[in-house]
């Protein structure tokens, strides 16, 4: 999916209060998704990390229990999201900085030593996702890690092959 920041600041604005509960109905897999996420960081526990469309803040929380050595700047274009992941958060405010910001122009500051996106790059256009990853590797840290979980196309079809995880049956078929 690809929108204007515009649409899908609205999108998001209006579904913020009803996220966290469709999420998982829309997504399958999606705590497995945030565990591997916190399980790639913890190889190097990152001292400061940057979240981009860090939603209602459930990738951010899990980093701030699981890697006490972590500071979390998270950006989003939606400000009811945000005001969601401010709730969440709220307990380790502390170790967060959210901003509303549209990473499709980042304005990014400093050096990270881990960054990750989880399910927010698919709504850039292409020349969006090529512009914001040439300016990522300018503020990871030596040793950093970028990490990306979203859906993709797949390049090939072996690869369609190795992902394609089987579907449980239906319980109601026969
Ligand atoms: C499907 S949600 C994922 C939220 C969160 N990362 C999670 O794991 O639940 C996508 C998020 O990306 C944000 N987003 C989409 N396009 C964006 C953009 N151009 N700039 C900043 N945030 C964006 C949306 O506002 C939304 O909060």
């Amino acid at each position: 999916m690809s929108t204007s920041p515009r649409t899908v600041a609205a999108h998001f604005d209006d579904w913020a209060a009803r996220y966290d509960a469709e999420i998982r109905t829309q997504v399958p897999r999606y705590d497995e998704i945030q565990d591997s996420v916190v399980s790639l960081l913890s190889l190097r526990p990152p001292h400061r990390l940057l979240d981009l469309g860090t939603g209602t803040g459930v990738t951010a929380l899990r980093v701030l229990e699981a890697l006490p050595s972590a500071r979390v700047v998270g950006l989003d274009v939606s400000g009811e999201m945000l005001a969601r992941a401010r709730q969440r958060l709220r307990r380790h405010r502390n170790r967060v900085e959210l901003r509303q910001s549209n990473i499709a122009t980042p304005e990014l500051d400093g050096l990270y030593d881990a960054i990750t996106s989880v399910l927010a790059v698919h709504h850039l256009w292409a020349d969006e996702k090529r512009h914001l990853f040439s300016h990522l590797w300018e503020h990871l840290s030596p040793g950093g890690i970028l990490v990306v979980a979203d859906a993709f196309r797949n390049a090939s079809d072996r690869l369609l092959e190795l992902y394609d995880y089987p579907r449980p049956e239906y319980p109601h078929e026969v």
